[in-house]
């Protein structure tokens, strides 16, 4: 959380549950089978179950599932379940309250630790623990959360830090892919590699025996731009084909507008017809980091 903290965007700037379930359908029949709702924070949608239903009861159904900071995801689980929710993603980048106090600047550590408890034991078809990791930070606890792989069937991720507007990146903040590994290696000896799916951002491992996985995302140290096929739709309704592209393409004014879906779908090819090979058209990391991007919290993950 940045610390003058987020400007809250107006609702009738946001895209309304039709205009979501209408650019879903339009997803889903290019080939989308997977849905990811992200935020800002999306358990802060008064109509959250209602729109998770209404996407899950698309045709063809795709999974859908959350990116969340998991405050009230326990209390709000029975109900997203109900409507169809397949996995939850939990964002978490330390186990100590304190320090979690600084990073998040809000109370309720111990209420993301028993989400991910409650998630785990959900029979949700996948969770996921999104740990962004930052030197001097919290790079002393990857151990501690690859621990949280022992006796539960959930996925810990290591995330690169990446640069965006406004989150003071610099590359000696960095902890790449190679250090990240040799850390939890040399709390608990070698890793077995587990299998990743064509598409995976996510390098997985396994500590012998444990339940669960650990998986390392590499967007700086080894990008996996050429098997990426992530669409991102941001909160206010623009389409933004790379994490790191600065070009977006309004889809919220061409349907307030009045396009018919076919004109959209085209927009939309179009759109991804431009989308740059790698790292959103920048050469390296460095170019990258003084590309003007939206805030990560404004893209949403
Ligand atoms: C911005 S949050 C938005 C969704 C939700 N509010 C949440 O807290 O999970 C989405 C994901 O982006 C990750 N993220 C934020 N800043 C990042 C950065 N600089 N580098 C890598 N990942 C980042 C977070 O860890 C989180 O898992």
């Amino acid at each position: 959380m940045p610390s003058a903290g987020v400007p809250l965007t107006p609702s009738a700037s946001l895209l309304s549950t039709p205009e979501l379930t209408r650019l879903a359908s339009l997803f889903l029949a290019r080939g989308v089978d997977k849905i990811r709702l992200t935020g800002g924070e999306p358990l802060l949608r008064r109509d959250l179950p209602e729109l998770l239903s209404a996407l899950t009861s698309l045709s063809p159904s795709p999974r859908v599932s959350l990116t969340t900071n998991g405050l009230v995801l326990s209390r709000m689980l029975p109900a997203l379940r109900a409507a169809g929710l397949s996995g939850v993603n939990i964002s978490l980048d330390t186990l100590h309250a304190a320090k979690f106090e600084r990073i998040a600047r809000r109370k309720g550590h111990a209420r993301v630790l028993a989400a991910i408890q409650t998630a785990a034991e959900a029979g949700l078809d996948a969770v996921k623990v999104n740990v962004v990791v930052m030197k001097g930070v919290n790079d002393d606890e990857l151990p501690a959360f690859a621990a949280l792989t022992e006796h539960m069937r959930v996925d810990v991720r290591f995330i690169e830090y990446m640069p965006f507007d406004g989150n003071r990146w610099s590359a000696d903040k960095l902890v790449p892919y190679a250090d990240m590994l040799d850390s939890v290696a040399r709390a608990y000896g070698r890793l077995e590699r587990a299998s990743d799916s064509p598409n995976d951002t996510s390098k997985h491992y396994r500590v012998p025996g444990f339940l669960g996985r650990v998986g390392f995302i590499t967007s700086m140290s080894d990008h996996f731009c050429g098997t990426c096929n992530r669409i991102r739709v941001t909160a206010d309704g623009n389409l933004k084909v790379c994490l790191f592209g600065r070009e977006e393409v309004s889809l919220r004014d061409a349907m307030r507008e009045g396009m018919a879906d076919d004109d959209l779908s085209e927009l939309i090819d179009r759109a991804l017809m431009r989308k740059h090979w790698m790292l959103g058209g920048n050469k390296d990391m460095h170019v990258l980091a003084k590309q003007p991007n939206r805030s990560m919290i404004r893209i949403g993950g």
